[in-house]
């Protein structure tokens, strides 16, 4: 594994590696076991959207790891006024250990990789959000103590988070449904994905998919970069809703997770958030610890 670009790219040996990593560094973290694993490393993150929990994260986990993350504002950097990214990449690649990016297009992620001479981590992409995804198969395997046998549910947008939750839970064993309007579906290369899979169920109906559900998971109607679609996809998304109905169709000890930000009353009911609050906020916590697996295992393989 050299970079972190999308879950397709992962074997299930290698997610099952970086949670097994991320329990460990868990651990240590609750306990106050020092662990400077990536001391002298230095990581750039470039951010070309917002973000909270994901500059948050990596830039702590990086601090407890013995590194130094620099916070590279796209809007500050010349990859901002047009510097091609072949080009950023070769030159970050002379000073930095790793990046973490956060962009638009999944190619320039890919590209970086490409261009680049070390570790690539994917931030969030318009196509996929892995470290999410990572943290959020962290949370439910914490929960459930395993994921044989369990049915993962998604409703809402076919987006970044869509796209990542399908493969990781089909790669990691479960059975995974999915609810969303026809003109939202996941990308076609999931959708390919997924042929080879007996367990996957794609619907329109929220009710529908989340029967018997373990976990459901939910994310925004409308993703950052999609502003001027807010109106439009606010009545495209209407009863994409996890809420009471939804829930009375699933275990009744299913989870319910949200990579969060999330816009109560419309994607979830405040109530049915607040229900479930400790797996959303253990699962914002989880994104330090599967991310620092995830820096030890590009960074500092012999460690992982
Ligand atoms: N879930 C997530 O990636 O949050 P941020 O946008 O705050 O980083
Ligand atoms: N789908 C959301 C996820 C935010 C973490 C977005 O891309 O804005």
């Amino acid at each position: 594994m050299k970079h972190l670009l999308k879950m397709l790219d992962l074997s299930q040996q290698e997610i099952f590696e970086i949670l097994d990593l991320a329990d460990k560094l868990k651990y240590q973290t609750r306990h106050g076991i020092p662990h400077p694993i990536l001391q002298g490393k230095t990581l750039g993150m470039i951010f070309q959207k917002a973000s909270t929990r994901t500059r948050v994260s990596f830039e702590t986990g990086m601090y407890q790891l013995g590194g130094y993350p620099l916070f590279l504002s796209a809007n500050d950097l010349q990859i901002g006024r047009g510097e091609p990214v072949q080009d950023t990449a070769r030159v970050l690649s002379r000073y930095l250990d790793g990046i973490m990016i956060r962009t638009f297009e999944q190619k320039e992620v890919e590209d970086l990789a490409e261009y680049g001479s070390i570790p690539i981590i994917n931030g969030l992409t318009d196509f996929c959000h892995p470290c999410q995804v990572l943290a959020d198969l962290l949370t439910i395997r914490e929960y459930k103590d395993t994921f044989d046998g369990l049915k993962m549910c998604y409703i809402g947008d076919g987006n970044n988070m869509a796209n990542s939750l399908i493969v990781g839970g089909l790669k990691v064993g479960m059975e995974v449904s999915v609810a969303c309007p026809d003109n939202y579906q996941p990308d076609e290369k999931v959708m390919e994905f997924t042929k080879g899979y007996d367990c996957f169920s794609i619907t329109n109906s929220p009710v529908k998919a989340a029967e018997n559900a373990d976990v459901i998971l939910t994310d925004v109607w409308s993703s950052m970069g999609m502003e001027s679609e807010i109106e439009k996809r606010k009545l495209a998304f209407a009863g994409y809703q996890v809420n009471d109905e939804v829930m009375e169709a699933a275990h009744a000890d299913a989870m319910v997770m949200h990579c969060l930000p999330a816009h109560r009353g419309e994607e979830i009911t405040e109530k049915v958030f607040e229900a479930h609050a400790a797996e959303i906020f253990d699962e914002a916590e989880n994104r330090l610890h599967a991310q620092k697996a995830v820096m030890v295992k590009l960074m500092m393989p012999s460690e992982a």
